[in-house]
């Protein structure tokens, strides 16, 4: 689970991490009480940063200096309803300006291919690391983590060292970095980013913003539910979790839909490996309908799916096991037939593929029915390719 910026910076604060003073608004009369509080304690100019859960807002314009508390309205006008990457920006974090002499970079990650905790610290930060990354790869140290030891002071000095960040920030640094993997370990974190790492005009060194990622199977004892932040994320994840559904949004046009996360999972890399040859249609979404597939989640997650408009064509994979499959074909039909009777479009071309118990019956209720948008295939690989190629055109 990710944090916007605003929530990983309260929680660097709670282990001591030195970030600005800020604070959220999800209006720009909201903004503008913020700034003259800081005003007021002196510090007229704020930025006003957009709170997505998406890298690249300062480029995308969704960071601006403000020079006093109207100014900070008139910044979170532009901001506030701004769209960053697909995401809707719903709230914006006012916090103090900085005085930036330097940016660095850093972050401790969970490196799972290397089967280790990874830092990564570069003395060449801000918003264009990776294009430092890409091109002097040189300039961005990698230093693996002893998950017995952490990343004592000791520790922290190599990082720092081997990053190349100045003399001058060294202490600092190291200092934020020890307090940095605390974070790290007591939340859970599979990530914590800081982009930039900065040096102050006097001397500090602060968390300038802040991405962190928690993980979700430590639930049971971290209190991630009070993180939640209500009609976060994709819309259509949000409307998918409102109707129960177990929707994940991906980025491609291939719609899917299948029963078990074991089928959907890898129906996902047959349509990813079929769409390479054709045109290079890619899954738009994991969805598991689970057993049951009863007509009323059918029609739930097709409307979700056709709802997608990156969406071009739709896969429904269904091996029938409890579920027999002319009990998931009559819920295609009823599906259907609902999403007809409520006026949704049903006309994106749906394959589907049956197999397992009752399958043939199940293959004759939908060639009875004989809809315009079904086509059925018998086995995945055909079906897969019928849809990416569907996808393609
Ligand atoms: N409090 C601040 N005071 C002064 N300048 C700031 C402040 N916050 C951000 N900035 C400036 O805006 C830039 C972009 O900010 P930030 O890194 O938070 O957003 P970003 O563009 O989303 O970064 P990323 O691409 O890493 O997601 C920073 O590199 C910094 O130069
Ligand atoms: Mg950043």
């Amino acid at each position: 689970m990710d944090l916007f910026e605003y929530q990983a910076k309260e929680l660097f604060a709670e282990y001591g991490v030195p970030v600005p003073q800020g604070k959220v608004a999800s209006t720009p009369q909201e903004a503008r009480a913020i700034a003259e509080e800081f005003a007021a304690a002196g510090t007229s100019r704020v930025v006003v940063k957009a709170q997505v859960k998406a890298g690249g807002r300062g480029k995308a314009g969704g960071v601006k200096v403000a020079d006093d508390a109207q100014d900070a309205q008139a910044k979170a006008e532009e901001i506030l309803g701004m769209d960053i990457k697909g995401h809707t920006v719903h709230r914006v974090l006012v916090e103090e300006a900085s005085a930036i002499e330097e940016e660095y970079y850093f972050s401790f990650l969970l490196d799972r291919a290397n089967r280790t905790f990874l830092s990564i610290c570069s003395a060449e930060g801000g918003v264009e690391i990776e294009e430092v990354a890409a091109s002097n790869p040189d300039a961005v140290a990698k230093v693996e983590i002893d998950a017995l030891k952490g990343a004592p002071a000791e520790v922290a000095a190599d990082i720092v060292r081997r990053g190349k960040l100045p003399e001058q920030a060294a202490a600092g640094a190291v200092e934020l970095i020890t307090k940095l993997w605390d974070v790290f370990v007591g939340a859970d974190a599979t990530l914590v980013e800081v982009n930039p790492l900065i040096l102050t005009g006097d001397g500090r060194v602060v968390a300038l913003d802040a991405k962190v990622t928690l993980d979700e199977n430590a639930a049971f004892r971290q209190d991630l539910e009070s993180r939640k932040v209500a009609a976060e994320g994709d819309p259509l994840e949000v409307a998918a979790k409102e109707k129960g559904l177990n929707y994940v949004k991906l980025d491609g046009e291939v719609g899917i839909i299948g029963n078990g996360a074991g089928l959907v999972m890898s129906t996902l890399d047959v349509v990813a490996y079929a769409g390479e040859s054709r045109g290079g249609a890619k899954p738009a979404n994991f969805l598991d309908i689970g057993g049951g597939a009863s007509a009323e989640v059918m029609a739930n997650g097709l409307e979700i799916i056709l709802g997608d408009s990156d969406v071009r064509s739709v896969f429904v994979n269904v091996f029938g096991g409890i579920t027999a499959c002319d009990a998931v074909a009559n819920g295609i039909v009823q599906a259907l037939e609902l999403l007809e009777s409520r006026g949704d479009d049903v006309s994106k071309p749906l394959v589907v593929r049956l197999d397992g118990n009752n399958a043939e019956l199940g293959r004759k209720i939908l060639n009875d029915r004989n809809h315009p948008a079904v086509r059925q295939l018998d086995t995945m690989d055909g079906a897969a390719a019928q849809a990416a190629e569907l996808a393609a055109k």
